[in-house]
């Protein structure tokens, strides 16, 4: 996927400014950056919920900045939200359900443990298990470009462990995954690139231990 000078204002503010990167298939990329600087409405971007844009986004050779969220999510992008992704009135099942797949979800609500737990309101599970939810409701497109916006927030470090691991299950040579996270470490266990996203530019971008390393980050963060 080619994200080209991406300029996008809004309510009077501009928030990406003529941001652009390339991301490989195969490739796996973190996004980090402190609140604010623009890394959901990059998300939104991609996936078509902000359309008012200038600038290009490519994939396969396809121009697809002007198609909806729902061809897009046709066409192989796919996302996990930061926030409010899972529906809590709908059993867990019914989550999976939703997506109208032919697959065996009791194999997969197996896979993440979540079998017992079918048939109830997905408003019972943990943060945690939600993200796993949602994730596994994502790789059922088998999406050639997925959006992960902070997987981890607010999940307890065993999770967070559980949640990498079926993160890193879903590497292939034919997906790119690009993940927001604010957790450094988790990001260098995942990602083979990270950009750092500053006041809606990209700053720095490099190995997950170069950027680490920097003083610049440093002072993105904390000033
Ligand atoms: N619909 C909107 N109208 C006006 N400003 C917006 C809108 N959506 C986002 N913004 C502003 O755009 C900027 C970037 O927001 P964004 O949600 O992309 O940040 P983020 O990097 O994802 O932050 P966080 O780490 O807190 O999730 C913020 O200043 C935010 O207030
Ligand atoms: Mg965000």
């Amino acid at each position: 996927m080619k994200v080209e000078d991406i300029v996008v204002s809004l309510g009077g503010s501009l928030i990406l400014k003529n941001l652009s990167f390339k991301i490989d298939q195969g490739e796996t990329v973190g996004i980090i950056g402190p609140n604010g600087s623009g890394k959901t409405t990059l998300f939104n971007v991609i996936s078509g919920f902000i359309r008012e844009i200038s600038g290009t986004i490519e994939l396969d050779g396809e121009r697809i900045e002007n198609y909806p969220p729902f061809i897009r999510a046709q066409k192989g992008i796919g996302r996990v939200f930061q926030s409010g992704g899972i529906f809590g009135e709908l059993t867990v099942l019914e989550n999976l359900i939703i997506t109208g797949k032919k697959v065996p979800y009791d194999e997969l609500l197996k896979a993440i443990g979540l079998l017992n737990k079918a048939k109830e309101p997905a408003s019972v599970l943990s943060g945690g298990q939600k993200r796993l939810l949602e994730l596994i409701r994502a790789e059922i497109f088998d999406p050639k470009v997925l959006l992960l916006d902070e997987p981890t927030a607010g999940v307890a470090p065993n999770m967070k462990q559980v949640l990498a691991d079926r993160i890193n299950s879903l590497k292939s040579k034919t997906r790119s995954l690009l993940i927001i996270e604010h957790d450094i470490q988790f990001i260098s266990s995942l990602c083979d690139r990270v950009l750092v996203l500053f006041q809606g530019e990209i700053v720095m971008s490099g190995k997950p231990d170069q950027v680490r390393k920097d003083p610049y980050l440093q002072e993105i963060y904390f000033g």
